[in-house]
């Protein structure tokens, strides 16, 4: 298979996460996957780009964004920026002829989305968005619990999340992610909503209509550099929504919150259903819960999971899988449906998908300013 050439552009938390995902590639065994490599690296600032000097394979370290996107090596472009810039440089990738794997939320709002959608879709370029939590092992088995839901009955209520205690401390320096003017007035829903609607989108579970629960956090933070800063995103968003299955209106709530006590990175999605119904959190990152009854007796029964993941690795599915394993997964993913051979396996978030993540977003800010339900379209 072609050899897959990535370029990086925002080497900062998650450049690095993914140059590191890359730089084990070998691990995954199976020849369905193309080989990839880390040619090239693209950061404003000189910390940030010496980091990269570790990397072998790289031949291009810049601050030009569009000197990396000229380079002919670059096949595909990894953009890990700050919200407010991903229209702006996704539209870039495109133009200049590359595939792109964007980061969430996929732009700042619903109109950055939707016109890197409608580039991508005009130009014909692969384009995918992050969200590495549904290739967990955990993700991954209750993935494959929904793929037939007859066994489920009638499906009662499905609550899908991601909660963070990271701002419950509010001496904590903020970063542009406390901002509206660089996180997006989504606040939390941009920063964590794509790994909690990726699986329900997929599924077909789209809500008709939303009423939002919104709350603020501290109003300002040290900024890290002797002052303080005001900070007026919403860090908790809890979303009520309706949506249709089967003919019947389901209860789904969509949970993402920074201010979560006791949580640090607790991903997790429940499905219950009147026969049947299936619970996964990260927080028992080795147990899948599985919810069965037979007449009026009921049971849930745990499963330990192991470690085996959709794209098999060296260590088989005997070693713990973790946040590094699930992002070299989601490329995995990335890199195969690219090449077309993903086949039955779970893929990345299509921007359409994107797109409709954004349109609950918008909905959910305007329940929260008017105190009602509100539709999707
Ligand atoms: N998938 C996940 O689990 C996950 C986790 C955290 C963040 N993210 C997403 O990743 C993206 C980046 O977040 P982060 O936490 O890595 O941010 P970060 O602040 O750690 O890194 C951003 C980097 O971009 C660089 N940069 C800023 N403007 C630039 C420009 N014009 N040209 C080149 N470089 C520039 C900065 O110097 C910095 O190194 C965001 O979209 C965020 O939502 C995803």
């Amino acid at each position: 298979m072609n050899k897959l050439k990535w370029g990086i552009i925002g080497g900062g938390l998650m450049g690095r996460e993914f140059a590191s995902a890359l730089g084990r590639w070998f691990a995954l065994t199976q020849d369905d996957v193309p080989p990839c490599e880390l040619v090239a690296v693209c950061d404003l600032s000189e910390t940030a780009r010496n980091w990269f000097e570790r990397v072998p394979t790289i031949s291009q370290i810049t601050g030009d964004a569009d000197a990396l996107l000229r380079n002919p090596d670059v096949d595909a472009v990894y953009i890990a920026l700050p919200h407010q810039l991903h229209r702006e440089f996704y539209l870039r990738a495109l133009d200049a002829g590359k595939d792109l794997l964007a980061e969430k939320p996929f732009g700042i709002d619903l109109e950055a989305a939707q016109s890197v959608r409608d580039r991508a879709r005009e130009l014909g370029r692969f384009v995918r968005c992050s969200s590495e939590l549904p290739f967990t092992p955990g993700g991954q088995a209750v993935w494959k619990a929904l793929a037939n839901l007859d066994w489920l009955g009638r499906i009662l209520e499905i609550r899908a999340g991601f909660h963070h205690s990271s701002d419950l401390d509010a001496t904590k320096p903020a970063n542009w992610k406390r901002q509206n003017a660089t996180c997006g007035e989504a606040g939390a829903m941009n920063d964590l909503g794509m790994h909690v609607a990726h699986l329900p989108l997929r599924l077909g579970w789209k809500p008709a209509r939303v009423y939002a629960q919104l709350q603020h956090g501290p109003s300002e933070r040290p900024d890290g550099r002797g002052g303080v800063t005001a900070c007026d995103t919403w860090d908790n968003a809890l979303l009520h929504c309706d949506v249709e299955i089967g003919g019947e209106s389901v209860p789904m709530r969509w949970e993402m919150k920074r201010l979560a006590p006791g949580e640090t990175n607790t991903w997790f999605i429940e499905v219950l259903g009147t026969d049947g119904g299936v619970a996964f959190s990260t927080k028992e990152p080795k147990t899948l819960r599985v919810f069965e009854r037979e007449g009026s007796r009921q049971w849930w029964k745990t499963t330990d999971l192991g470690h085996q993941m959709a794209f098999e690795t060296v260590t088989g599915g005997i070693f713990e899988a973790g946040f590094p394993d699930s992002i070299l997964q989601m490329l995995a993913a990335f890199a195969a449906e690219r090449a077309g051979t993903l086949g039955g396996r779970l893929g990345m978030v299509t921007p359409d998908e994107a797109v409709v993540s954004h349109q609950v977003w918008r909905a959910a800010l305007v329940s929260q300013r008017e105190k009602r339900a509100v539709e999707i379209d």
